[in-house]
């Protein structure tokens, strides 16, 4: 009888692998004359499946370097990086990359630096024909698929390369200030285009960005960063209720008091 309902009491689910695992992590830059330039001093932080993180922090504080030594461009002077269980070395396939300035290739359309995403990730030619279609639709871009990065705003330059990133269907998307250069309307349509993929096709997200607003605005987590070298001085969980109307939400009391904490966080003295 007793054995019986011990078997019936519901097993606790095993808890997943985390996405991206990232212990202690130690980056410094050597420097000729002085001793290596510390940037990172043991940061630890794990994002699951599925989760999207964004990062804040001053200007020079590390951002961009998390990232790189998340896809294993920068060796750790100490500490570990795991996406999927792996320790990185090299740039692991299953991570994508995006950046403040889009890197299309100049020389291809819209369609075909899509595609490129796409042959990376081994897409089937078959798959192309209504994938990429469909990407363009997605991401507003109809009418432009024969254009070249040179006749397009700077909008749709992000959305195509978010178009190939999203093609290379990574499971884990490294962004950094994807949207930093553009004018606010355009940030704020992008922000939503982002969610909205987001939204049907979760990925892992680490979302790196000087714009208080937005981490909040787009994120499930805000991790906040001291001025260099980077320590993490706080890690918020944002519950506002998704689909986000980012909008309306600017006026959500919960947002409010989230972007001002965010704010006394980065203004306290390293
Ligand atoms: N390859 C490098 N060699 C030397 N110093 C670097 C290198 N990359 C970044 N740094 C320094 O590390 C610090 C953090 O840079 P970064 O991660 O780009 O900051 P953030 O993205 O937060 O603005 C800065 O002081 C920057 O000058
Ligand atoms: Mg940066």
């Amino acid at each position: 009888m007793a054995m019986s309902q011990l078997a019936e009491k519901p097993m606790p689910a095993p808890t997943p692998e985390p996405r991206v695992r990232v212990e202690n992590l130690r980056i410094a830059f050597p420097r000729p004359d002085a001793p290596p330039l510390e940037v990172l001093s043991g940061i630890s932080l794990d994002v699951a499946d599925g989760e999207f993180v964004a990062v804040v922090g001053p200007s020079g504080s590390g951002k961009s370097t998390i990232l790189r030594a998340i896809c294993g461009l920068l060796k750790p002077a100490g500490g570990e990086v795991r996406v999927d269980g792996r320790p990185v070395s090299d740039p692991p396939p299953e991570v994508g990359f995006m950046f403040q300035k889009d890197a299309l290739l100049p020389w291809l359309t819209v369609t075909q630096n899509i595609r490129v995403g796409a042959e990376l990730s081994g897409m089937s030619k078959a798959e192309q024909e209504t994938r990429i279609p469909a990407l363009i639709r997605l991401l507003r871009l109809d009418g432009f698929e024969d254009a070249y990065p040179k006749q397009l705003s700077g909008g749709m330059r992000q959305r195509a390369s978010l178009g190939r990133l999203l093609a290379y269907n990574p499971s884990l998307m490294l962004m950094d200030e994807p949207f930093g250069a553009l004018d606010y309307q355009t940030k704020i349509v992008m922000g939503r285009e982002l969610l909205r993929i987001w939204e049907a096709e979760r990925r892992a997200i680490i979302f790196v960005t000087h714009d208080i607003e937005e981490a909040v605005a787009l994120a499930d987590r805000v991790v906040v960063f001291s001025a260099r070298p980077a320590r993490i001085v706080a890690d918020y969980r944002v519950d506002l209720p998704r689909p986000r109307d980012l909008r309306a939400m600017r006026g959500d009391p919960a947002f409010v008091h989230l972007t001002e904490s965010i704010w006394s966080d980065l203004a306290l003295p390293a």
